[in-house]
């Protein structure tokens, strides 16, 4: 029985030592079991492609269509923004542009956490612009950055289109926020300053 095993294990040896010995190519990893498992038949993207005109395996976006992609709440999030950072721009958002999101007490809430992080540094956690930032900078110097408040004259009327607008665009001293927040949460922040507003 043992005299067996010792033949087998050396007639494997032997078998193995014949798949690994005899290739020319000395990078050659030599025979491979089931290559699929390391090479994928899939194109990768760099890669060459025989299958298309171009010979490539990335194509191009088909002419006159947006890549667009959706955030994790469904919404469409890098559709091109259709008005112009511009007073006419501003003009046609505050009268045409729509918060898509249904008012609830959720979205409100998620709103105000957003609010207290991005904004209240300037336009203070009551919306009166008094944050921390504006305090100290008015201290040295009144650099034009103390915002209105929400409740006041010049702010209280404004629409969700034009809230939402400066969102994307910013407004003189205060800056975009399109890409620290998605449209989504934006919308939200939009329902707290309205709230602030009212106030
Ligand atoms: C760096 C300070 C700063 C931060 C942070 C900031 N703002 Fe402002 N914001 C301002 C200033 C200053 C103005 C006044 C701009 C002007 O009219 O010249 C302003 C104006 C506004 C207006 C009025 C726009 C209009 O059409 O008159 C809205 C609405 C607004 N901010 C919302 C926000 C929201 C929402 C955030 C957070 C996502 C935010 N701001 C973050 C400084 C800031």
């Amino acid at each position: 029985m043992k005299k067996i095993n010792r033949n087998i294990i050396i007639g494997l040896a032997a078998v193995g030592l014949l798949f690994t010995s005899c290739h020319k190519d000395k990078n050659s990893p030599g025979y491979e079991f089931m290559p699929d498992m390391y090479r994928s038949p899939a194109y990768r993207p760099g890669e060459s492609n025989p299958n298309f005109a171009n010979g490539l395996t990335n194509q191009e976006p088909v002419p006159g269509t947006i890549a667009h992609s959706f955030d994790q709440k469904g919404m469409i999030n890098t559709m091109p923004y259709p008005y112009s950072n511009s007073n006419q721009g501003r003009d046609s958002a505050a009268a045409f542009l729509k918060n898509p999101l249904e008012s609830t007490a959720s979205a409100l809430a998620e709103g105000k956490r957003l609010f207290n992080v991005y904004c209240s540094v300037c336009h203070g956690l009551e919306g009166q612009g008094d944050g921390s930032v504006v305090s100290v900078l008015i201290a040295k110097d009144n650099y034009g950055l103390k915002p209105p408040a929400f409740n006041s004259d010049q702010l209280k009327g404004i629409s969700e289109g034009q809230i939402f607008h400066a969102t994307e665009f910013g407004k003189n001293n205060m800056g975009s926020y399109s890409s620290q927040l998605s449209a989504y949460e934006r919308w939200q922040v939009v329902m707290y300053v309205q709230e602030l507003q009212r106030k």
